[in-house]
């Protein structure tokens, strides 16, 4: 069975570590489908204060984060595992859409590619020369955080749920369906049939397939992807 293995750079391992250990992340990490490792940036810092950022050149506000602890925790990394492949959270990237991240799940699926190094960038940005070890750059919209954890997380859980295994209950079809980005959904409900007066749809208590499949189709509304 495919595994992925993601490998993230980071000063915060403590916001994301909680999440990674939770719920299917937890089940991918368990089923070995998935496996989660840290490393912490402030080990490659340098001087006594194991600094990781500086003052941009020609002058501008904040920090950004310096070439040499970036690019000495990517090469320790891939000392290890030449072939890991870097996904840059920045709000320059690629969107990360559902098409994008099934071409992920493929990849992994197929063994083309199995492990991933995250880095998350902090402070205001990052020297421009820490492109040159990036090989995919994302963005999560046209937004702009703080640093890349939200980013990392939202990451390898889009692609983690769409591995085999992941899912136990969920049809491929279901799974399918949210992958090509122009996902069409009907409104669905659960127990009870009556909340607050509020009813179900008689139709969804009925048992007959084909008026469902009927109804379902007529109530689709697009997805906000
Ligand atoms: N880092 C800061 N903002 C971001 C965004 N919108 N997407 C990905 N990484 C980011």
């Amino acid at each position: 069975m495919a595994k992925v293995k993601f490998t993230i750079i980071t000063l915060f391992q403590d916001a994301l570590a909680p999440y990674l250990s939770t719920s299917m992340m937890w089940k991918a990490t368990k089923n070995n489908i998935a496996e989660f490792s840290f490393v912490d940036l402030r080990d490659f810092g340098l001087g006594p204060h194991k600094s990781v950022d500086d003052t941009p050149y020609g002058g501008g506000d904040g920090m950004l984060l310096r070439c040499e602890p970036v690019f000495a925790a990517i090469e320790k990394i891939k000392q290890d595992d030449p072939t890991a492949k870097v996904i840059l959270p920045t709000p320059a990237g690629q969107i990360w859409c559902q098409s994008l991240i099934r071409q992920f799940a493929e990849k992994i699926e197929s063994q083309e590619e199995n492990h991933f190094i995250i880095l998350c960038p902090h402070y205001e940005g990052y020297d421009e020369r820490i492109l040159t070890l990036v090989d995919y750059q994302v963005s999560l919209g046209h937004f702009v955080l703080t640093g890349g954890e939200l980013p990392a997380l939202i990451i390898i859980d889009s692609i983690v749920r769409l591995l085999p295994g992941v899912l136990g209950g969920e049809s491929s079809a279901i799974i399918e369906s949210f992958s090509e980005g122009n996902t069409i959904e009907y409104p669905q409900y659960t127990k009870p049939a009556d909340f607050r007066g509020m009813k179900v749809p008689e139709v969804l208590l009925s048992g007959h397939h084909g008026k469902i499949k009927e109804w379902r189709e007529s109530h689709q509304r697009p997805s906000q992807s």
